[in-house]
């Protein structure tokens, strides 16, 4: 999702504020269901208690804070913290009947969080966009109580990731590619090399740091839906936005062709590959 899920050249507040925010809203629902199956996993690995204080990273429009909400109970309460306060207006909105479940619009990098405040700290797909991730997981670390856990979802690279990767690459034989990222830039691929993330997570202070690999099948929607977000959002976005008409035309009918051929009963499925990242602190 680089144009839509990671800057390049703007800074990632901006980004998700602007056109990332407002695109991500924009297809909110559509996202949401292609994530639906991975949420699964990620909220039995969390297994929130009744009465645990959770903090959702990058919370987004807020259905796994939702559902911690509902694990936690009346004892409990969740705090989602996003970047953006254009997602949040719909996170805020959803759960507005739900009193142990608050956002606040922060950088989870540098937000003043109470120290040792939380029992356990979550995110799907919202922590690889930190510039400074060792400065990021440190302040988030800090959070959390002497005991308390983390446990994230992040994907593994874009080549283990065809329903990202396969599109993009069908136009990138039309169009010019954009220039490559050093591995590990802010971004929806930053955690991809686990090596990496242990680095960052022990040098913040975690403990007992596990890396577990979970691959799932992705419904992209139906072919016209998933041409039309993945024109808008993803690594092909900005190449296309900036081609002619034409070149623009041809590219976005090759990914018609590769979405065609992936094209079930079910909608477009493609595969994907998370890290399901576990640790603790000491
Ligand atoms: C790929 S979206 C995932 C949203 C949500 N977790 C979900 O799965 O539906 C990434 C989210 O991380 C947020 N984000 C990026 N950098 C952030 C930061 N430094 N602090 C807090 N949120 C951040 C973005 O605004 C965006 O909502």
């Amino acid at each position: 999702m680089s144009s839509t899920t990671s800057s390049t050249g703007t800074d990632q507040a901006t980004f998700w504020n602007e056109e990332g925010g407002r695109r991500w809203v924009a297809h909110i629902d559509q996202l949401e269901r292609m994530l639906a199956g991975l949420s699964t996993v990620l909220i039995d690995a969390v297994a929130a208690q009744p009465g645990e204080r959770v903090l959702d990273v990058g919370c987004g429009g807020g259905p796994t804070s939702n559902a911690y909400a509902r694990a936690v109970g009346d004892t409990g309460r969740v705090l989602g913290v996003d970047i953006s306060a254009v997602i949040l207006d719909v996170a805020r909105h959803r759960a507005r009947h739900i009193a142990n479940l608050e956002f606040a619009t922060a950088d989870a990098a540098t937000h003043p969080f109470e120290p040792a405040s939380f029992d356990v700290v979550t995110s799907r797909f919202g922590v690889m966009f930190f510039p400074d991730p060792h400065g990021a997981f440190g302040n988030i670390r800090r959070a959390v109580r002497a005991g308390g856990r983390l446990c994230f979802m992040c994907w593994r690279g874009i080549d283990e990731n065809p329903w990202m990767g396969a599109p993009a690459k069908a136009a990138f034989s039309v169009i010019p590619p954009p220039e490559k990222l050093p591995p590990g830039s802010p971004g929806p691929f930053a955690f991809a090399d686990p090596a990496h993330v242990r680095d960052i997570l022990a040098s913040a202070g975690f403990a007992d740091i596990e890396l577990i690999p979970h691959e799932h099948r992705i419904t992209l929607g139906s072919v016209d839906e998933a041409l039309e977000w993945l024109t808008n959002m993803g690594p092909a976005a900005t190449p296309l936005a900036e081609a002619g008409p034409n070149a623009r035309a041809a590219a976005r009918e090759a990914m018609r062709e590769l979405l065609v051929r992936h094209d079930t009963p079910q909608g477009v499925t493609l595969d994907g590959a998370t890290w399901l990242v576990r640790a603790r602190v000491p």
